[in-house]
């Protein structure tokens, strides 16, 4: 019998991530599945650590990142190295996840090459075509060119029947990022850098995430004069910061927070540490899409620091709080959590949405069933 010939193709920290656990759950069926691993490496350091946690090998690397890089420069160098990886392997269907450039441009080129596409992380939407930029388009035309949605809540699913995709071409199964969650976070974890280990994780400590386009600029700028004033004020608070690898986001972070006290800039920390941190501090404030399907399932809350989010399920379970960027609302929010303790509480209860840490199971079920190799359908997830 010949084998079905899985391809994933991804690029950033966030994809390999949630691309981990379906690429562990695949190569279980090494009987029946041909696994292979292609990544873009649109991210270069931020994916490394991703592979070398989860220990996988990628196949093929087209190592395309480029300091600086634009949305033409990942678009088209991606397509054009994929182009040549499809061709030779030849695969039934390609796995992307998400929405972000790698996504788009993996659709594109195996619909070029008339190759089925499995879209991951399918179904999520807030309406504004540059809200978030450019993931909302890229996750629409990822949708128009998908044979097989993994949507991972009924909401995504719904936003997808919408938009007149059918129903039997839609599993929901969950979200991958918990899978990777519930892997990853120990109680009795240990941090290997000395700052993090010094940390006395009873007082108020807030973790910090920026890289969203729409925000670079002025509104990041308004969010870190806001955080320098908390610190200012609240001599128990101190911020720790792992500072996304864009220097665009660098340079506005190191000019307003850079040299404070009770400010701790740091690098990108590895996906292992950075999971553990974020179920030890009091709050976290984010414009990540990650971040705010991970913390909630941590029981911690989260400002999040964008108009809009394409993940409203936490916001309505009353764990994340949508804020924007402007100087007072910033400032307000997190006063209030790190003052009033009843609604700390309010915010702190632990909800898990987005999966139960098997969505990578029923996804690969799902291909099993949909190529005939298994009789069994995954039963949906249930939030
Ligand atoms: C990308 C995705 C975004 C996703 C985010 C996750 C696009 C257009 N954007 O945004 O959807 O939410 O990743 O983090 O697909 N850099 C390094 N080393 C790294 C990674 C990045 O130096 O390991 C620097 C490089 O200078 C690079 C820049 O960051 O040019 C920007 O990276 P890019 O992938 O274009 O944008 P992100 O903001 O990371
Ligand atoms: N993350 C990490 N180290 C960090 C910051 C974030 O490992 O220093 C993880 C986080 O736990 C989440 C993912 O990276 O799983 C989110 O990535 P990011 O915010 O870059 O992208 P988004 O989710 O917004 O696309």
């Amino acid at each position: 019998m010949e084998k079905l010939k899985v391809m994933t193709i991804f690029g950033t920290r966030p994809e390999a991530i949630k691309m981990a656990p379906v690429i562990l759950e695949l190569e279980k069926f090494s009987d029946k599945i041909q696994t292979t691993v292609a990544v873009t490496a649109q991210h270069r350091e931020m994916l490394d650590q991703v592979l070398k946690l989860f220990k996988i090998r990628p196949n093929y690397d087209l190592n395309i990142m480029s300091a600086g890089q634009t949305l033409f420069d990942i678009t088209s160098r991606a397509l054009l190295g994929l182009n040549k990886i499809l061709e030779e392997v030849k695969p039934d269907i390609i796995l992307v996840h998400g929405d972000t450039t790698t996504t788009f441009a993996g659709a594109l080129a195996a619909y070029y090459h008339q190759i089925s596409v499995g879209h991951v992380e399918a179904g999520l939407r807030t309406g504004n075509k540059f809200s978030p930029y450019p993931e909302e388009m890229n996750r629409k035309l990822t949708a128009a060119l998908t044979d097989l949605n993994f949507a991972p809540t009924d909401t995504a699913k719904k936003n997808l029947l919408r938009e007149g995709i059918s129903d039997e071409k839609i599993f929901v199964t969950g979200n991958t990022v918990i899978d990777a969650l519930y892997k990853t976070v120990r109680n009795d974890f240990t941090f290997s850098d000395e700052l993090l280990n010094g940390i006395d994780y009873d007082k108020k400590i807030i973790l910090v995430t920026t890289h969203r386009r729409e925000n670079w600029g002025e509104p990041l700028r308004n969010v870190y004069k806001a955080l320098k004033k908390l610190v200012e004020e609240f001599s128990d608070v101190e911020i720790i910061f792992p500072v996304h690898k864009n220097p665009i986001v660098r340079d506005v972070v190191n000019e307003e927070l850079g040299n404070l006290p009770r400010v701790h800039l740091t690098d990108p920390l590895d996906y292992e540490p950075f999971a553990n941190l974020m179920s030890r501090v009091k709050l976290i404030l984010t414009d990540s899409g990650g971040v705010q399907e991970e913390a909630p399932a941590l029981g911690k809350p989260v400002l999040v620091l964008r108009d809009t989010t394409e993940r409203p399920e936490a916001v309505n379970a009353g764990t994340v709080k949508l804020i924007g960027t402007e100087f007072e609302k910033v400032y307000e929010n997190a006063k209030l959590l790190l003052t009033d303790s009843a609604e700390y509480k309010k915010m702190s209860e632990a909800v898990n949405p987005y999966g139960d840490g098997i969505a990578a199971k029923r996804i690969v079920q799902a291909i099993l069933w949909t190529y005939k190799l298994s009789d069994e359908k995954p039963a949906p997830f249930n939030s």
